[in-house]
């Protein structure tokens, strides 16, 4: 069994959580975790500022793993390693939870798990499941990533598909500031998307069609701005169109890649957006078309958390990987 503390300050949230590789259900497998939202700092810049999101990371952080470790009534020296995002990520967060976990690796003389903020949400559904096995299909869609990763086993992921522009959870971002929706924008769109009619108003399927599986939302996004802006529409109406119009996108592109990857034993989401539930219905019906389950963790493992961190770190701590306590903080990192 390991005991492995996570850290997570890649973007706009703080978390600290302690998870046990050898649980048996996710409840025994988190044993605790925290997440602070700075939703409320960023909201009045309708984004996130890194300058604001590094201090508040900063204040929030050290007494928040003080408080993970009471809830799971452990120590730090009951800790097997130390798992901290590495990136990608806004720099200063990265740096603020990297150094974190340097510091407490080094004073409990524990092994340091860098971590890549993706292969953290790639991973993820293994910690919601433990029965999904290698390889797996994986739709990664957030507000920073929108990929479709052939995830064949730990630490080997085949790109299958990018976006050339914005990241899908962008796009819906994107129209709910159109909107006035304010920030983050996913869940309010989905909201009001719900009162509205998806065939309203007429707007493009960027790249539907095309042979190869990736994504393009600009040009989805600007025609928002138009129907918006022609003042003839119901807000509810762009909300619900410009969602069938992304995820008519989303299902077209996983189907591509569906038929583009190996054999696979699931199809799985993971990512901020896929807390939407009208995507997850169309991957639903995508995945048992194609013969496959759909794996889906539950919403709070899908945006950011610590809790995919320290799965990340059980696993490769269970294959005996570590990391110098100089590894270095990075903005960019491709999985
Ligand atoms: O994974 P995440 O918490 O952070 C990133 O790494 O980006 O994802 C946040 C993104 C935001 O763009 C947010 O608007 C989007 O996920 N999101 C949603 C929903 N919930 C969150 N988008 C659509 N529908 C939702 N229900
Ligand atoms: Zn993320």
């Amino acid at each position: 069994m390991a005991l492995i503390l996570g850290i997570e300050s890649s973007c706009d949230e703080t978390a600290a959580a302690v998870i046990d590789s050898n649980g048996e259900t996710l409840a025994a497998r988190i044993v605790a975790q925290r997440i602070a939202s700075q939703d409320e700092m960023h909201r009045p810049y309708g984004g996130v500022v890194p300058e604001i999101a590094a201090r508040a990371h900063v204040e929030v952080l050290g007494p928040m793993i003080g408080q993970v470790l009471a809830d799971a009534g452990l120590t730090l020296d009951d800790m097997d390693a130390i798992a901290a995002t590495a990136g990608p990520g806004l720099i200063g967060g990265v740096m603020v939870g990297l150094v974190t976990g340097k510091a407490l690796a080094m004073a409990a003389d524990k092994p340091l798990i860098a971590i890549n903020h993706l292969e953290g949400h790639a991973l993820s559904p293994r910690l919601a499941e433990p029965s999904l096995a290698y390889p797996y299909l994986l739709l990664l869609v957030s507000g920073g990533h929108c990929q479709i990763l052939e995830v064949r086993g730990l630490g080997d992921y085949r790109r299958l598909a990018t976006t050339i522009d914005d990241a899908l959870g962008e796009a819906f971002d994107k129209t709910a500031k159109i909107l006035g929706l304010g920030y983050p924008g996913g869940p309010a769109v989905e909201r009001l998307a719900r009162e509205g009619d998806a065939k309203a108003v007429p707007l493009p399927r960027p790249l539907v069609g095309s042979g190869e599986p990736h994504f393009s939302f600009a040009g989805l996004k600007s025609a928002v701005m138009r129907a918006k802006q022609a003042g003839t529409h119901r807000d509810a109406d762009i909300a619900a169109s410009f969602q069938q119009a992304a995820l008519d996108c989303v299902i077209d592109r996983t189907r591509i890649a569906l038929g583009a990857c190996g054999p696979v034993t699931a199809l799985v989401v993971a990512g901020g957006v896929a807390a939407n539930a009208a995507l997850r219905g169309a991957l639903e019906e995508l995945a048992s078309g194609a013969g496959l389950p759909l794996v889906a963790p539950p919403p709070k493992l899908c945006t950011d958390n610590a809790a995919m961190i320290g799965w990340a770190g059980a696993e490769r701590f269970a294959m005996g990987y570590s990391d110098a306590l100089d590894v270095a903080a990075r903005p960019r990192w491709p999985l």
